[in-house]
């Protein structure tokens, strides 16, 4: 699917006052894939709710759950940028007041910018009948992405569209959905230190050799067909051996090798870096499992005496969506 924009004819009003929208944490790179791979997660999430007004133009009227860390300027926040742009592209009759209820920590590689632009994108589309669809939104989303982390659509892709995606450049970018593991289930924990991942992409290497170039190609086709062939344990295989970003970023996340170990030794069948970290997720063929390597992530940095937040949760099927 390639996106277009399309040039709006008249201009367009609004179908209702109010609409709330959910946006998925996503997980990016899946290992081998940096900047190409991202899942969306059933929980946790964004929402944002948007209401309709006269003026044009974003006011951002509120945000909660993010200990008052997030920049208000709407220029510098992601659900604002998205819904500027989205109102534009609809050539919408007015703008849009918006809350921003975070239910994803910051700075943790779980895609928190990508949730809060793609709930406002769905949100602001709604208010106005929803004339566009993801292809449509996903620019905007992409360049609220770029203001804050980076040009990457590999959270907000997924964020849009639910599922596994793989995700080709990103103007334009095109995006080919994934089968989803059957009986993949997922045990995430976040230690608690900031990664920004303006600072995990300055960590990487600007030049690759010819021979990891040729190894991470031969793993990412594998990784497609692990996906397409339903198997669980060639894809926890392979997102462990990432020869060129995940070693540069293990160093920034403390406990790294001992977690990961924690949660194998669990049951888990592999585990990856989420994003650019520090968040790490371990793939699991159960719930039961799933809650183990939870509790072994959670014990591993208890020991460390570092706090952290352990969950499960399973892929989510379903994207950015309307919720009231
Ligand atoms: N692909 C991006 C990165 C995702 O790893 O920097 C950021 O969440």
């Amino acid at each position: 699917m390639t996106h277009h924009t399309p040039t709006p004819a008249h201009t367009v009003q609004p179908v209702q006052e109010h609409v709330a929208a959910f946006a998925p944490a996503t997980v990016a790179n899946l290992g081998v894939g940096f900047d190409i791979f991202g899942m969306a997660l059933e929980a946790p999430g964004d929402i944002v709710r948007a209401a309709f007004r006269e003026r044009p133009g974003v006011v951002l009227e509120d945000i909660t759950g993010d200990g008052g860390r997030l920049p208000r300027t709407p220029g510098r926040n992601t659900a604002c940028v998205a819904a500027q742009i989205v109102l534009e592209r609809l050539g919408a009759a007015g703008g849009v007041s918006l809350r921003l209820e975070k239910g994803l920590p910051l700075a943790s590689g779980l895609g928190s910018s990508a949730a809060s632009a793609a709930a406002a994108a769905v949100a602001v589309n709604a208010l106005f009948g929803a004339p566009l669809g993801p292809d449509d939104l996903l620019p905007a989303c992409i360049e609220a992405e770029a203001s804050v982390s980076g040009r990457h659509a590999d959270n907000v892709a997924p964020a849009l569209w639910g599922g596994i995606v793989l995700v080709i450049g990103t103007d334009p970018c095109t995006i080919h959905p994934l089968p989803v593991p059957t009986g993949l289930h997922l045990a995430l924990v976040t230690p608690d230190v900031a990664v920004p991942t303006s600072h995990a992409r300055a960590v990487l290497p600007a030049r690759v050799s010819m021979h990891d170039m040729v190894r991470q190609t031969a793993l990412v086709a594998a990784l497609v067909h692990a996906l397409h062939s339903d198997d669980l344990n060639l894809l926890a295989e392979l997102v462990e051996q990432d020869p060129i970003v995940t070693p540069a970023r293990a160093t920034l996340i403390p406990g790294f090798e001992q977690a990961r170990d924690a949660a194998r030794t669990a049951g888990a069948l592999g585990v990856l870096i989420s994003g650019s970290g520090p968040t790490l997720c371990a793939l699991c063929a159960d719930a039961e499992t799933a809650a183990a390597a939870a509790r072994a992530f959670q014990a591993t940095y208890d020991t460390l005496g570092l706090s952290s937040v352990s969950f499960t949760t399973r892929p989510g099927l379903s994207g950015a969506r309307v919720i009231a």
